[in-house]
């Protein structure tokens, strides 16, 4: 951490081909921490990470530039990569059919959708770039159930045609089902330097 306490230390967890796991824990005990460590961009944790190339992460707040709906959408790569078919049918995968039509719209578009229509349109970015390894912190948390079930099963499907694997940081448990592991944050008793221990179930 940047005050110096250490929220978690010892781990050593492995993702292979294949792998959905979930990670579960308290507000506050260092999920979107360790998500960040496992990205790579979290400046403060100390060990090795390695990630498949063909890796995305979902951030709890995804971050989308004002401007043309198409660069939001493709960021950071250019939306010139990426033709008008593909971008549309990006957007209906993620269930915003109603933006489909409005690739070169411009907006503050982080201001002015939705929670839920950001999540939407964050899910969008990944079924346009179709990796294979996802990482995703509570990517559907603002979505009503169904949604959020539809979405899960399309990312899963995707994740299993790539061949590769899915780590959810999630709370509801109609999520449990898409996810064959699990790992648990939970207060640390023993003292051992570390706030939360991680098991693994
Ligand atoms: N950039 C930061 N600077 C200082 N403290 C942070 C930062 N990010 C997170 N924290 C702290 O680290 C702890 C874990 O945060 P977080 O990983 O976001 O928890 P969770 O995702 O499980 O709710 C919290 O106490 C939070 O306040
Ligand atoms: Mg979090």
């Amino acid at each position: 951490m940047p005050t110096g306490a250490t929220l978690l230390s010892g781990l050593s967890l492995r993702v292979a081909s294949g792998d959905s796991v979930l990670i579960k824990g308290p507000s506050g005990s260092g999920k979107s921490t360790l998500f960040r460590a496992f990205a790579g961009i979290w400046p403060f944790a100390q060990g090795k990470v390695s990630l498949p190339a063909d890796t995305m992460a979902i951030p709890q707040n995804p971050y989308f530039p004002d401007g043309p709906l198409r660069d939001a959408l493709a960021y950071p790569e250019p939306a010139a990569r990426y033709s008008d078919e593909a971008l549309r049918q990006a957007l209906e995968e993620a269930l915003l059919p109603q933006l489909a039509t409005r690739l070169d719209d411009q907006d503050a578009w982080s201001q002015k959708l939705s929670g839920g229509e950001r999540q939407r349109l964050a899910l969008a970015r990944v079924f346009l770039k179709q990796p294979a390894w996802v990482l995703a912190d509570e990517a559907t948390s603002a979505l009503d159930e169904p949604a959020e079930r539809t979405l899960y099963q399309r990312l899963a499907a995707m994740v299993k045609r790539k061949g590769g694997a899915m780590v959810s940081i999630a709370h509801r448990p109609a999520l449990d089902e898409f996810h064959a592991r699990r790992w648990e944050l939970e207060a640390a008793r023993d003292g051992g330097g570390a706030v939360y221990r991680l098991r693994e179930g």
